[in-house]
């Protein structure tokens, strides 16, 4: 993607997103956060792009996908008042419908339009898709790395200054006080992942968090989240009880043997 496709990519998701401004002028405060991540997925994608050794017009590409991402978000949130998919839409699926039916990726080429709206479609899906060309697969991996460093900071940021407080959706309603859900611990232990249905509290979401780490693709990821002490941030917000402690202990080291690999 040249620079000027970049720009205008960049143009159209800010008259995207106006579009859903209040009466007020101003977005609703959980789309102003969408818009907010967005732009810095875009910036991280642009720099794991870069880390990665990838030719320019590879990194705008990425940043392309970083802005677009989330396109689903707002028509989601503006129709159904929630961004839980299970209740509303598939946020990616729908993100690639808005996006395929605009023009803003007129200026591509159709083999880059399918590479950016693969991105947008699968960036959210549990399990990758194998049957993916490896151009599109490239470039999702890279997203969903983006996208996680970023939730890293958006749940962080949200418990720091109790943003769940006015907005519970930003914890997925569970429990701010709640002790740690034993299924979820045993599902961890057992799988290195977890499901959204054992999450009761918050404790539970920052569990559900540390085991993100293992679906992480690219070294440059594991950087950041060491430089950024993703890991270490949440630690310290979570109870001294062993189970607890040993799951995020084996994230770390998971994270340090790729870093060393
Ligand atoms: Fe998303």
């Amino acid at each position: 993607m040249n620079q000027q496709t970049l720009n205008e990519v960049c143009n159209w998701f800010d008259d995207y997103v106006n579009r859903y401004c209040q009466g007020n002028g101003r977005l609703h405060p959980m789309l102003q956060l969408k818009f907010d991540h967005s732009l810095r997925v875009a910036v991280d994608s642009r720099k794991i792009a870069s880390a990665l050794g990838w030719p320019d017009k590879d990194v705008r590409t990425a940043e392309a996908i970083g802005i677009l991402h989330d396109v689903g978000r707002f028509p989601q949130f503006a129709k159904f008042g929630t961004f839980f998919d299970t209740d509303s839409v598939n946020h990616g699926k729908y993100g690639y419908g808005v996006a395929g039916e605009s023009k803003v990726l007129a200026s591509c080429s159709p083999k880059k339009r399918e590479v950016i709206l693969n991105g947008i479609r699968y960036h959210n899906c549990r399990v990758i898709p194998t049957e993916l060309k490896p151009e599109s697969l490239r470039f999702l991996k890279l997203i969903r790395d983006a996208d996680k460093l970023d939730i890293f900071y958006v749940l962080s940021d949200a418990i720091r200054n109790k943003r769940f407080v006015e907005h519970p959706e930003l914890l997925l309603n569970a429990n701010p006080e709640g002790p740690a859900n034993p299924k979820l611990l045993q599902e961890i232990r057992e799988q290195r992942s977890g499901s959204y249905k054992n999450i009761d509290s918050l404790i539970d979401m920052n569990l559900l968090q540390v085991t993100w780490v293992y679906g992480i693709n690219y070294s440059p990821t594991f950087r950041c989240i060491a430089e950024r002490r993703l890991l270490e941030g949440i630690r310290a917000v979570m109870p001294n009880d062993p189970e607890i402690q040993e799951v995020i202990t084996a994230a770390r080291e998971f994270v340090t043997d790729k870093l060393s690999a």
